[in-house]
This record gives structure tokens, sequence and C-alpha cells, in this order.
């Protein structure tokens, strides 16, 4: 594991099966090691609320054993902020989220809430989260683990190995362009309309956050997009193509449209080590890339601004078919909170032993639904149960040891 900081970010890079390098900017990290923390926690709809209780626990045992104190508040987001205030994520939300040292989130989303007009529906809460926050980056990792190698539908030599971090930019694109709505033409036809728009200054910082995060993994950037017929991604290719040849040298840097590059994530991902895109390209080839390994059950994120606390959820959604029924995998929740345990609350040493009490629950042959295969030998068991299996681990497993250039940071 390296630990590397480097102009004006700070990135850290670690050889366990997790870990994946991670970004912050330098202003963030003011919030060098502290004895307590404020973390808010978002439980929101479906399974959101079995998988942070099983994070609790975890997260309790992980306190305990190593001696601090992490200050869980809930906060609402999603379906059930909308039926508690009217609002998919309410200014006390947002207001909590902004004084914590850093925000884990579950899910949102569920069918109760899916014909509701747009301004209350769950994914609004989150993309009002985002934009509020200035979460502007958003990795997502994809990474091959050899205990889940046959949870892939794709063979086995095509995925193992795979390494793949999605870059993508989180709170411009279509998502939030302007204008956008649905009017109603001079023949009475209805015309509905968003905008795919990218500032220079927007496609410039996704780029740098990009180049860092691909100098500390391979060195080797894909950035996507739709040139050969958007105006909007030829910006998109000159800013980039400008930023990584002016200042990461070290960068290989090349350029895929995004109907090849969802082909080519299928055909052969070990092609790729780092892509950057835009907001919409990024929501798509970031599922895709996901299910290269098997389960969107096994997958972090984080979402990071400037400064300020960043968002660590795990990449699925809210599963609302399986909800209450302790089906549900908490790993990718777990993960996340590694992934902020590191990032914000400056505890790398906390992360890295999540992470390998994790990989030792599937060497010890446990899996939920998502990850259980015909014929594998494993015991299947629930989402409760996976949690408390992981505490145990945290409780009891060897420190691993993160070397000293890492923790001297
Ligand atoms: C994601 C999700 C969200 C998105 C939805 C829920 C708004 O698909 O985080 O990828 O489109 O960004
Ligand atoms: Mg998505």
């Amino acid at each position: 594991m390296k630990f590397v900081i480097a102009t004006g970010l700070l990135l850290l890079s670690c050889t366990s099966g997790f870990v994946t390098p991670h970004y912050k900017s330098s202003s963030a990290l003011n919030g060098a090691k502290k004895d307590t923390y404020e973390v808010t926690l978002l439980p929101g709809d479906g399974i959101g609320p079995e998988i942070t209780e099983a994070t609790k626990v975890v997260l309790e045992k992980l306190c305990e054993r190593c001696d601090f104190s992490l200050n869980l508040k809930e906060a609402l987001i999603g379906g059930i902020a909308i039926d508690e205030k009217n609002d998919p994520f309410p200014k006390e939300s947002l207001d909590q989220c902004l004084a914590s040292d850093s925000v884990l989130l579950a899910c949102i989303g569920g069918y109760k809430w899916d014909t509701n007009p747009r301004e209350l529906r769950p994914e609004t809460g989150l993309l009002k989260m985002r934009k509020e926050m200035g979460l502007f980056a958003n990795l997502r990792p994809a990474k091959v683990l050899p205990q889940l190698l046959d949870a892939s539908t794709l063979k086995r030599e095509v995925v193992e190995g795979v390494d793949v971090m999605v870059v993508r930019e989180l709170t411009g694109d279509v998502y939030f362009g302007e204008p956008k709505g649905i009017d109603t033409d001079a023949d009475g036809q209805r015309i509905g309309y968003n905008n795919m728009i990218y500032s220079e200054s927007e496609i410039d910082r996704i780029a740098r956050v990009a180049g860092d995060v691909a100098s500390k993994r391979g060195g080797k950037l894909c950035s996507v997009d739709k040139a050969n017929v958007l105006d909007v991604s030829q910006l998109w290719r000159e800013v980039v193509t400008s930023v990584i040849d002016k200042d990461f040298p070290d960068v290989t840097l090349s350029h895929m449209y995004v109907d090849n590059c969802a082909m080519q994530l299928i055909r052969w991902p070990k092609q790729f080590d780092t892509i950057v895109c835009g907001n919409i390209f990024g929501d798509i080839l970031s599922d895709e890339a996901s299910m290269l390994v098997g389960s969107l059950g096994m997958l972090p994120s984080a979402s990071i601004g400037e400064d300020g606390p960043g968002v660590f959820e795990p990449c699925h959604g809210s599963a609302p078919d399986i909800a209450g029924e302790d089906k549900a995998n908490p790993l990718a929740m777990i993960l996340s909170a590694a992934m902020m345990l590191r990032y914000d609350l400056s505890r790398p040493q906390e992360a890295l032993l999540l992470e390998t009490a994790v990989e030792m629950a599937l060497d010890a042959n446990v899996r939920t639904a998502d990850i259980k295969q015909d014929n594998d030998k494993c015991k299947l068991i629930g989402c409760k149960e996976m949690g408390t299996i992981v505490a145990d681990l945290v409780e009891t497993i060897d420190m691993p040891s993160v070397e000293e250039e890492k923790i001297a940071v």
C-alpha cells in the first residue's frame, strides 16, 4: 500500500483485494486523526436499514478495538424522507451532512414512490445531495475478487484480474443541464428535452481527479465520450487531452466512444485501467463494469468534492424486492465505510482492518444469496449474520500492517 501526496491531492493505493486508489482534495484533510468523529448515517429505503444495521455492528466492534468513537447520527433521504417530511432531501439532512466529518449512505428508492412527480421522487433527493454538497467526482471501482470469480456471468478468463476504476463526473451533464422540461409545441404535441452541457472548468476538474487516480494505478486513462456526434463531447475531449498532456505526463491517455466502450467492457475488460466520463455515460458504464465482478452487492463507491465531507455508499440500489427479508448483502456498505475511514477520517489502519475482515469472511465460505453459486460449497447466510461474522473478525484477527510511510501522512 502506498500513500502519496500529489499536487494538492491525497491518494492512497493498496494491495488489499478491495482497495483502489483514492482521491481527496487536500483541503479536506484538515481532519487529521481524531478520537471522535461525527458521521451522518443515511439508511434510506428498501434494504438500506438492514445493511445499515449490519454495518453499525461492525463499526461498533471496530471502534472498541481501535479505541476511537464514531457518533453515528441518522438523517433522512429518499422515500422515507418523502413520507416523513414531504422532501426527498430535507434541509435538516443537508445541514447535518455538511456539519459532519463524513456521510455514509445505504440506498434509496422503491416502487412506492416510482409514480410520484419528479420533485417527490427518492432519486431527486440523491441528486440534490450530490449537487448541494458539491460532490463532483464519483469513484466506482470494479475489481474482481478471486473468491467470487465464478459469480460473474462472463467467462473466467475474461474477468480474472479485472481491476477497473470508473471516475464519473457527478454534478453536471444532462442530469442537471438547463433548459429542461416537457413543453407543448404549436401543433399541440408534447416535447421532452434535457441539455447535455459541460463547461470547461467542470471538465478540467474531473480530468484532474482522473489523471491523479490513473497515475496511482496502472497509468492508463481512457476518456469516454461521443465526440463523433456531440459538440459537448468534442469540448470534453479537448479539455481532457490538454489537462492530461500538460499536467499528467506519466499517464497514457486514450479516447473511446461510449458505444464502443460499452462493448469493449464486455469483450475484453482487462484493457481498461481507469475510465473517465461524464455523468450519464458514467452512470451506465459503471453499472456495466460492476457486473464484471459478479455482484453489485460487493462494490463500494466514494463521492468527493473540493472540500467538506464526502459521501460513501454502495453502488447497488435499494432492492425493494428483498427488503426486510434479511437476504441483502451488507459487504458493499461495510466496504464503503472502509473508504470513508480512509478518505474522510484519516484512519487507513482501521480501513484496512475492515477490508481484511470482509475478505476473511469470504474465505470462511459464507455467502449472501447474491454471491452464492450452486455447488460452491459455501453456506448461505443472511444480512445480519454476515454483519456479525465480519464484526467478530474485526474483533479477533491480527491487525493488518500498514507500512509506516502510509501512516505518516
Ligand atoms: C447511481 C444511480 C443514480 C444515478 C439514480 C438513483 C439517480 O443510478 O448512483 O448510479 O443515476 O446517478
Ligand atoms: Mg446508476
